[in-house]
């Protein structure tokens, strides 16, 4: 048997009941969006953001339980989950920086802004920095390919990256999720 395989095999015969797992607040947001769709199932990636929302990023439990919640298939949630490059499947940083690669960007600068952030970062794309605040991903597209080199934290846009331009965002957030205001630091 492969290392796939028995992945799969695991993935299907796990159960988790998510009434011992999941919270209140998440059984309902998750029944909520189920009522607007015609099959339970269909409500996979809103529940995977509700519990990422709460929990940061969506554990095997967390997949167990949603799939028990929604009647289906760990393994058709896990595709889901895997599709979807804003869902994190092991714990990320207080900030995720998604850096756009492809093509339009990569062509502006996307391999200065990346070293850049590597090194000030003190880490590599897929990596989160120890002091926990950062884990930096590469993207495709954002959709702002005349704009480039873009990337993405917390769902906002930032276009036209300079190294001083990014230097000022890791200032900006560093010192916001310390607490600092402009001119505390
Ligand atoms: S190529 Fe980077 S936003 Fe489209």
């Amino acid at each position: 048997m492969t290392l796939a395989s028995l992945k799969y095999q695991q993935i299907n015969t796990v159960n988790i009941d998510y009434r011992t797992y999941l919270s209140a607040g998440e059984i309902a947001a998750i029944e909520h969006e189920t009522t607007l769709l015609e099959y339970r199932e269909a409500a996979g990636i809103e529940a995977l953001k509700i519990v990422q929302n709460n929990r940061g990023w969506i554990s095997d439990d967390s997949l167990f339980a949603i799939a028990n919640l929604l009647q289906m298939p760990v393994s058709q949630l896990e595709g889901v989950a895997t599709f979807y490059n804003l869902i994190y499947r092991q714990p990320v940083g207080k900030y995720v920086i998604h850096l756009c690669d492809s093509i339009s960007c990569y062509l502006t600068g996307f391999e200065t802004i990346a070293d850049y952030l590597q090194q000030e970062l003190g880490i590599g794309f897929g990596q989160t920095s120890s002091d926990g605040l950062f884990t930096l991903l590469t993207n495709a597209c954002l959709g702002g390919c005349d704009k480039g080199p873009t990337m993405m934290i917390d769902g906002k846009h930032y276009q036209h990256l300079t190294v001083d331009a990014v230097q000022t965002i890791l200032v900006e957030l560093t010192n916001s999720a310390n607490g600092l205001t402009e001119g505390e630091q």
